[in-house]
This record gives C-alpha cells, sequence and structure tokens, in this order.
C-alpha cells in the first residue's frame, strides 16, 4: 500500500515517551511544553509560539485573540476558498464577516488580483491565507497590498511546515500562524497544534486565551498589569478571568514526543523536497504547483486530470492512495452552503474542485515508491492544463 500519509513516530521516540512516564508524575503542561515551544520558535525562526491540542485550535486560538486584543480595524476577513474547514469555521463561529477568496493557478495559494478586487470592495481588516501542500502564496504582492489597504495577515501553515521562502520559514510572515501536528503531518504530537508570533502582546494573550482566560501563564509584566488593572489581589488572582477563553492546551507528554519529533523535521523536509522534484520530473505533461520556493516541504504532489474518478479507483486497485486537492473549494461544501456567505468568483477555485487530485508524498517514500506510482497514474491518466 502506498499511502498518502505516513507515521514519522518510531520505536525510539516510544522509548522516550515511555522513559518521561516513568520519570514524572505530573503529566499535563509545565516545563517540558514551554521548552518545546521555545525550540519550535527557534526552529522556524520566531519569537514565540504557544502548544495547543490541533491545528484547527490553533487557528481558533488566533482568531480569538486578535479580537480580544484589538489587533483589527474591522471584523471582516477575507479567506482561501482553497482551504480546511478549520481554516474558515473559527472566523464563522467567532462572528466574523467572511470573504472566500479564489485561489491563484500556480501556488494554489490566494489569487492576488482576485485579493485586491475583494480589498477594494470590502476593506478587511483581516487576510488569511493557507501555505497549501508545503507551496508559498504570492506573499509579495499580498504584502503590497497589506501595505495599500492596512489588514493584517495571518497564515495557515498546518500543510507546509518546513518551507522555506528565500531562507526564511513559511509561517513567520504574517502577524500568526497555526501549524499542526496531526498524524502524517511534516512531525506529529500524535494530536496538536502550534501558534506563532513575533509580536509579544498577541503571545500573552494567546496563552491566556488557550487557558480558560487566566493570566496564569502570562509573563510577570502582562500579568501585574491586568492584576493593577481590575484590582486583583493574591488570593483571587489564579481564579481571575480576563479573557474569553477556552481550553485547549495540550500536555507535557505530547510536548515530549514533539520535541523529539523536531530533531526530525530538517530530515523530513529534504525527502519532502526531493520527492516533489522527482514527481515533477516523471509528470512532465501534467501540471505542477510552482511557488519559487528554495525549500518545498511538500505535503502530497498535485495535478490536475480530466478523469479523476477513473485515476482514483485504477490507483486505488493498484494500493495506492489519493484525495481531493486538500478538499476542493470551501464554497461547495454543504456547511458553507447553508450559510448566506457573500458570492465572489470562485473560478479557479471550482476548476480544482473539479479536476484536483493529489499522489502521496512523504518522508518514507522511497523514488522506487514514486516511480510505482507514475507508471500507474500515467497509465490512465488524462492531463489537463490549469
Ligand atoms: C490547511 C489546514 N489547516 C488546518 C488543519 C487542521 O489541523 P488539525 O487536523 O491538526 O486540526 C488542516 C488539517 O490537515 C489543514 O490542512
Amino acid at each position: 500500500m502506498i499511502k498518502l500519509a505516513d507515521s514519522t513516530i518510531d520505536k525510539k521516540d516510544y522509548k522516550i515517551l515511555i522513559k518521561f512516564l516513568q520519570k514524572n508524575s505530573y503529566l499535563n503542561q509545565s516545563k517540558i511544553t514551554k521548552n518545546f515551544e521555545k525550540k519550535f520558535s527557534r526552529a522556524i525562526g520566531t519569537n514565540n509560539s504557544i502548544f495547543v491540542n490541533s491545528g484547527s485550535s490553533a487557528n481558533l486560538l488566533i482568531a480569538q485573540t486578535l479580537l480580544e486584543g484589538n489587533f483589527l480595524k474591522n471584523k471582516t476577513v477575507i479567506l482561501p476558498s482553497l482551504s480546511w474547514s478549520t481554516s474558515v469555521t473559527p472566523f464563522l463561529q467567532l462572528g466574523y464577516k467572511v470573504i472566500l477568496c479564489d485561489c491563484d493557478n500556480k501556488t494554489l495559494g490566494l489569487d492576488s488580483k482576485h485579493l485586491k478586487i475583494l480589498c477594494n470592495r470590502y476593506k478587511p481588516g483581516l487576510v488569511g491565507v493557507v501555505n497549501v501542500l508545503g507551496h508559498s502564496n504570492n506573499f509579495k504582492e499580498i504584502l503590497k497590498l497589506k501595505k495599500k489597504f492596512r489588514f493584517e495577515l495571518i497564515e495557515d501553515n498546518c500543510e507546509s511546515l518546513g518551507s522555506k521562502l528565500k531562507g526564511k520559514s513559511l509561517g513567520t510572515i504574517g502577524l500568526a500562524s497555526s501549524h499542526s501536528f496531526y498524524f502524517g503531518h511534516h512531525i506529529s504530537t500524535i494530536e496538536g497544534g502550534m501558534v506563532s508570533t513575533k509580536n509579544n502582546k498577541f503571545y500573552n494573550i494567546s496563552l491566556a486565551i488557550r487557558s480558560h482566560g487566566w493570566s496564569r501563564d502570562m509573563e510577570n509584566k502582562y500579568k501585574k498589569s491586568l492584576e493593577r488593572k481590575y484590582k486583583v489581589d493574591e488570593f483571587k488572582s489564579l481564579f481571575t478571568f480576563y479573557f474569553s477563553g477556552f481550553n485547549i492546551r495540550s500536555t507535557d507528554f505530547n510536548a515530549t514526543l514533539g520535541i523529539e519529533q523536531l530533531k526530525k523535521l530538517e530530515k523530513i523536509s529534504i525527502i519532502r523536497h526531493r520527492n516533489f522534484l522527482y514527481y515533477k520530473k516523471l509528470l512532465k505533461d501534467f501540471w505542477f504547483q510552482d511557488s519559487k520556493l528554495n525549500r518545498i516541504s511538500s505535503f502530497g504532489y498535485a495535478t490536475f486530470v480530466k478523469n479523476r474518478f477513473k485515476v482514483f479507483k485504477y490507483l486505488n486497485s493498484k494500493k495506492i492512495q489519493t484525495r481531493p486537492l486538500i478538499c476542493g473549494n470551501m464554497a461547495q461544501q454543504p456547511f458553507l452552503k447553508k450559510i448566506n456567505l457573500n458570492k465572489t468568483n470562485l473560478s479557479n477555485a471550482r476548476f480544482v474542485d473539479k479536476f484536483g487530485i493529489y499522489l502521496p508524498n512523504h518522508a518514507n517514500m522511497s523514488f522506487k515508491d514514486i516511480e510505482f506510482v507514475v507508471k500507474h497514474f500515467k497509465s490512465v491518466a488524462k492531463p489537463i492544463k490549469f
């Protein structure tokens, strides 16, 4: 079976987890989590990270921190139509006005021409991008628009950990970014996710919102200033809630695993990049995703075929897993069809929804595996250019 995604957790990781359990009686979030957050920040080149229980929770935490910290001039957000359900749902759930933007036909990130039209029309306070399958958005254009329209920018980097744009890690460009450590992602903590930010105020408010809205986890400066502002004494301080929070913490057990996983990230992203280039070489007649990165920590090989269902069935019979390109056009998902969203022109996303497919790429795949996939894929697939 050539699987779409494979585990990154091995026997050495299990041994370290067993040692952790033998050594510790307190298993909840504590010093090891802090240590994982520090190491993660260092690995991607940012200042602060907040470990949570999933990539979806990371998006939820970002959406709420932006509101609680008054980071936005208004609650209109432009989000990618080619994304994941929980790249969008936190914003709907928290009362943002959500506008979907079409995707670019090379990067599969936001289409900057469409984004410009939407910025002119809706004057958003926030734009969220998804770095799709290890590839970058066109940040050069998006940052120009950010300057012109003065919106905040956030990145959902759940599919692109380890990718680098001119030496800079994806997930360090916007005000905050989210990452996922679910099974089969670049690294895994079983379930898990991270918010990263260079902004100290954002970091501290996120720490509070992650844990019920209390100030316990915040840096002293922030904690003391809240206690002064609300006249909270030492007796009540642990049980005073300053922000409308959640409990979306993870544990030191998962963080122990995260620290071990992080050691493998570089190697994993090099293999994923190498696999991407090999697919591209073997599939010259087919569309490929291109975003001019110097490191593509590829999450799957995206392309388009005329006869997608036939390709899916045939590859399935050869024990090769395939799937839709992320999950197609978000606007066509049942949960969004039920809502009266502002209609925008999503012709590229509709194309992706109809013809997009992605082929397996993970760090346990060899060139032989890729040749096997390509041989069977080519024998049935009819190429289509975007
Ligand atoms: C773009 C994107 N955002 C968010 C998520 C959610 O991450 P998680 O499964 O850790 O909640 C995913 C899941 O794969 C994703 O692809």
